[in-house]
């Protein structure tokens, strides 16, 4: 299996990369591989609500966007890591994501049939249930199916034991056998 990840923070020795890393030894021990992607590596700017993705044929943009979708495209799962600031996913996250609506208007482009897992994290405990179900929704916008939800919090204070990381590490191992989660935001009443 072919995985695609981007890291949307800024950290390169981050906790999402700590989990990441994991998660792709259990990806590699089932036989599969994972590319990993920061986003910080690469020019993306922010959605302009042009509408002309509307017409078909993408994001006009000219930046890398179109470029990574490419290769999660040709992947068949996407892992989509976003940590949280100030109590929603960072800006720059939301930043890329709001580019999905490109790939939601066009048939060509769509990511039908292709499996994701989300992963979020905090130093918090817990954040809002909304901030998950919300990202959830964008991804399902661009018919994704999401299969895993990782929300990592209490990440202030936490070291992560071996047998917390050799978890992550079950998890790339599993990770094509999640089934689908439902996304619970009605998404005709938000999405355009
Ligand atoms: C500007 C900023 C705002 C943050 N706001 C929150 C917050 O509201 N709630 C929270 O739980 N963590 C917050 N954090 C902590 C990050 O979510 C946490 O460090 C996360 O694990 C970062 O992921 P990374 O290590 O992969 O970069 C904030 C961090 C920064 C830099």
């Amino acid at each position: 299996m072919k995985v695609i990840t981007l890291i949307t923070s800024s950290n390169k020795h981050g906790n999402s990369k700590k989990i990441v890393d994991r998660l792709t030894i259990g990806i590699e021990d089932a036989g599969g591989s994972n590319e990993v992607l920061f986003m910080d590596d690469y020019n993306i700017k922010y959605c302009t609500g042009c509408r002309s993705c509307k017409n078909g044929g993408g994001c006009v943009l000219d930046d890398d966007f179109n470029m990574i979708m490419d290769k999660v495209r040709d992947a068949d799962y996407f892992i989509f890591t976003a940590p949280i600031f100030y109590n929603d996913i960072a800006g720059h996250s939301k930043m890329f994501l709001d580019r999905f609506g490109s790939l939601g208007n066009d048939i060509n482009l769509e990511m039908k049939e292709k499996k994701s897992l989300l992963m979020i994290t905090h130093f918090s405990d817990y954040i809002n249930d909304f901030v998950i179900k919300n990202t959830h929704r964008v991804i399902v916008s661009a018919n994704f199916k999401v299969n895993k939800i990782l929300d990592i919090g209490g990440l202030l204070t936490k070291r992560f034991t071996e047998d917390e990381l050799e978890s992550f590490e079950d998890i790339g191992y599993e990770l094509e056998d999640y089934e689908v989660i439902p996304h619970e935001l009605d998404l005709d009443s938000a999405t355009v």
